[in-house]
């Protein structure tokens, strides 16, 4: 299979596939202005939490090339960019270590536009790493349960919970998987099914609904999702209705893990509630693709993500090892440099 490659460069240009036509067409997404990066991560032209990172390393490049010398005008467009999704931590995390190398290197357009780039290797690099790190939770047989797509579309390269079923996969441990659809926007079932495909990787769809008969019937080996923000005590905020699945998965003694390069720790949050929830357009819900399903006017409530308490998970794949309880302690351990 040709790598997916969600955010690339080329001639001065940000080059996104365009995620909210797939699987129905294949295309790419252009934009030189800080102002389409961000409308692109804003409308999910480009989504999953690494993803948002790469693209808005570049968005802080054009932002530099569109204020000349004036710095506020710089730092208002980076704020500009920070706010066009609140959830994933990839997103701020990259556009802050994009305006310190700006301030280091004096406003220097190409030694930024450097560091974008090496945000957007560095991150393909560490999701391959945990991939094979994730190797260890994998037994031959197993069938796993994913949820939204954390694969090659979410990332700069390769994917993190995918990224690890396509290391299994290609190490000939003969996985199924199960993509739960992952209602409003069904990412599962346009973009993880998708992937799957390329990969051929033995895989059925399920509506979101029919992941808890699956546990409770011994179906399911084990649960490998992403994140898009940890907090310091292990919380996991990943796409809405991974909470639900954790709460099925501890019921029923199947083991649950978020696989995420540690560019998603939230260091600075002590626990998952302060972690702000993206609630996004009612027309998410009373609509699919253009065609209403529920009545006009209809209220609506479309939180995009929700929150994972750490006691509901087994361990967390990074790139440095897998963080298992206690996570405060071992996420310290990370936070210091140590590998686990
Ligand atoms: O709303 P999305 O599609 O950006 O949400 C994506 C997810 O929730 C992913 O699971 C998460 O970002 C991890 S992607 C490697």
């Amino acid at each position: 299979m040709e790598d997916i490659k969600a955010v690339q460069f080329e001639n001065g240009r940000l080059k996104l596939i365009d995620q909210r036509i797939l699987p129905a067409r294949f295309e790419y997404w252009y934009t030189d202005t800080e102002e389409g990066v961000f409308e692109a991560i804003r409308t999910m032209i480009v989504r999953g939490a690494p993803a948002i990172g790469g693209a808005a390393a570049y968005g802080v490049y054009f932002a530099l090339r569109e204020s000349g010398n004036d710095a506020q005008a710089f730092i208002g467009r980076c704020r500009h960019l920070i706010s066009a999704r609140p959830t994933a931590v990839n997103l701020e995390w990259s556009v802050l270590r994009m305006m310190r190398k700006a301030e280091e290197c004096g406003y220097d357009p190409d030694t930024l536009l450097e560091e974008a780039h090496i945000i957007v290797r560095e991150d393909e690099e560490m999701n391959r790493k945990l991939s094979e790190i994730g190797l260890q939770v994998i037994r031959r047989g197993d069938t796993i349960l994913t949820h939204c797509n954390a694969g090659a579309l979410a990332t700069c390269g390769w994917g993190t919970a995918l990224g690890v079923i396509r290391s299994a996969h290609e190490s000939g441990l003969g996985i199924k998987v199960y993509a739960d659809e992952t209602r409003p926007r069904l990412q599962g079932a346009r973009l993880t099914a998708w992937e799957l495909k390329e990969a051929g990787i033995p895989a059925t769809l399920i509506p979101d609904s029919a992941a808890a008969t699956l546990i409770r019937d011994g179906k399911i080996d084990l649960i490998i999702l992403g994140a898009d923000r940890i907090s310091a005590d292990g919380d996991v905020a990943n796409k809405l209705g991974t909470f639900a699945l954790s709460v099925v998965a501890k019921a029923y003694g199947v083991p649950f893990y978020s696989a995420a390069p540690t560019s998603t720790i939230d260091f600075s949050m002590k626990d998952g509630k302060d972690i702000p929830i993206e609630e996004r357009d009612a027309d998410e819900v009373r609509m699919i693709e253009g065609v209403q399903i529920a009545p006009e006017g209809m209220p609506v409530y479309n939180p995009s993500f929700d929150v994972t308490p750490h006691e509901n998970v087994t361990g967390i794949i990074t790139e440095k090892g897998i963080i298992r309880p206690p996570f405060d302690k071992n996420i310290e351990r990370i936070r210091n440099g140590e590998n686990l």
